[in-house]
């Protein structure tokens, strides 16, 4: 059809990024939307296409990789050379698509890439800005970004209070903003987030109305949002994937595992896509796991198994690479979720109903933990030592108060009501549910 509105998406090159722009331009394919997603050629080869159903129908385009040029951390480096390649091959795509039988009206950016905006506008197209952290946290950034928050040096008693967000320690904080590192460059990135925000012409946030109800009026009140969230594929369709994965999953043998368990006695651990742990860490997450008696099922990636220990071995558990962590988390084996609390990780279990021990190792996660265990009280967050180490009775500890405890109970019953809020919201009628229709409709008018 000549006439269907056709939007550029633009996703920041990382998995836990790339999900919940995926599963957005999934949603609005079925509202008749085309979608032309854009990434660079380096990065799309190695984009392994799953077998769902609507990615295949994203067009997938690439930019030519520039020349890495720039200078500093990883993370610098990453960022200067994917803006360099977008910003010299994105406006030239645009002119190919709108010379296209199907008008080109939009761009949907990762927040990340605030600068992609302007190049949208340049060229006659709106855009739309998709924030794919908890809203809680983008405000924090926000206040960064305005100089409204003051971060105090002394943990100890300190508490940060901020417009419609819970008391706040330091450590509540995204890390980023107390515990720097090296990462500044990922400071600045997450700061910058807000440079061209009020020029968006839509602003997206992956989260729900009632998960992060009052900070989500109080940023509805300085600029217009859309909540979205949360971006989960639907289970029990032939489309349950994201669609699109930068990992080689493991072969499906620990489906067939979990299929040999009884219910909610299995526990899954994962750290994401990007976490790197010492070999300490690892030893004690690997002795916790054997201390708290459970089944477990751990997802540690290539790259990390080295840093196991050294002929561990458990017939209780299971390691793969990588899996399918929405059937792994919606198998009725699984009991609780030990988690780094990446943002997607999150709402998957939060939507699956799956209690977290929460163990936040960075950037929002921090935040994230806070709001897992304090205000939607759905797990439990694992404290670090002095060496800045969960140890091994931290972990077997919190494993059994959810598995084994009256608390567990008490958390068990506050994730099955955050599991029917999250399905309420994406259901026909639902806040997302009507946002994202809205945005379609808009798109098309545009
Ligand atoms: C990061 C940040 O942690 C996150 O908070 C931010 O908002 C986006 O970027 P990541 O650390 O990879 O992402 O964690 P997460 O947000 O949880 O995303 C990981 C994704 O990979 C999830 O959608 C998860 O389902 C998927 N995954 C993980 C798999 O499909 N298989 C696995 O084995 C592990």
């Amino acid at each position: 059809m000549a006439s269907k509105t056709h939007i550029l998406a633009l996703p920041f090159p990382l998995q836990g990024h790339i999900n919940p722009m995926l599963q957005l331009c999934k949603t609005l394919i079925t509202k008749d939307i085309r979608v032309t997603l854009v990434t660079t050629v380096s990065i799309s080869s190695s984009l392994q296409v799953q077998a769902s159903t609507t990615s295949n129908l994203i067009n997938i385009e690439t930019i030519p990789d520039s020349t890495p040029t720039s200078e500093g951390d990883i993370y610098q480096v990453f960022i200067d050379n994917f803006k360099e390649s977008i910003t010299q091959g994105l406006p030239r795509l645009i002119e190919k698509h709108k010379q296209s039988s199907y008008p080109l009206k939009a761009i949907v950016y990762d927040s990340v890439l605030p600068w992609a905006l302007d190049i949208a506008h340049r060229l006659g197209l709106k855009g739309a800005v998709l924030f794919t952290q908890p809203c809680t946290v983008c405000s924090i950034f926000y206040h960064m970004k305005q100089g409204t928050l003051k971060i105090p040096t002394e943990d100890e008693g300190s508490v940060i209070m901020l417009p419609a967000m819970p008391p706040l320690r330091l450590k509540d904080l995204p890390s980023l903003l107390y515990d720097m590192g090296a990462y500044t460059s990922l400071l600045n990135l997450l700061i910058d987030q807000f440079s061209t925000y009020r020029n968006a012409d839509w602003r997206l946030f992956n989260t729900f109305d009632k998960l992060e109800d009052e900070i989500l009026r109080w940023i509805a009140s300085e600029s217009p949002i859309l909540t979205i969230g949360p971006t989960i594929p639907p289970l029990h369709t032939d489309d349950n994937e994201y669609g699109l994965s930068l990992f080689k999953p493991d072969a499906e043998a620990y489906l067939k595992w979990l299929e040999t368990k009884e219910n909610s006695s299995v526990v899954y651990i994962s750290f994401g896509s990007l976490i790197t742990l010492g070999e300490k860490q690892m030893e004690e997450i690997a002795r916790g796991l054997v201390e708290s008696n459970c089944f477990f099922l751990w997802v540690v990636r290539a790259s990390e198994e080295s840093k196991l220990p050294r002929d561990f071995v458990s017939e209780k558990g299971l390691i793969v690479n990588w899996c399918s962590q929405l059937q792994v988390l919606a198998h009725p084996a699984v009991g609780c979720f030990v988690t780094h609390c990446g943002w997607n990780s999150t709402l998957e279990a939060l939507s699956l109903g799956v209690p977290m021990v929460a163990m936040a190792q960075w950037t929002d996660q921090t935040t994230t933990a806070k709001l897992i265990a304090d205000v939607w009280q759905i797990g439990i967050r694992t404290k670090a030592d002095e060496n800045d180490i969960v140890t091994k009775e931290e972990i077997a500890g919190s494993i059994k108060e959810i598995m084994q405890e009256e608390r567990g109970n008490e958390i068990r019953r506050n994730a099955r009501k955050w599991k029917q809020l999250a399905k309420e919201a994406i259901n026909e009628g639902g806040s997302s549910h009507k946002s994202i229709t809205e945005f379609a409709i808009q798109l098309s008018r545009s």
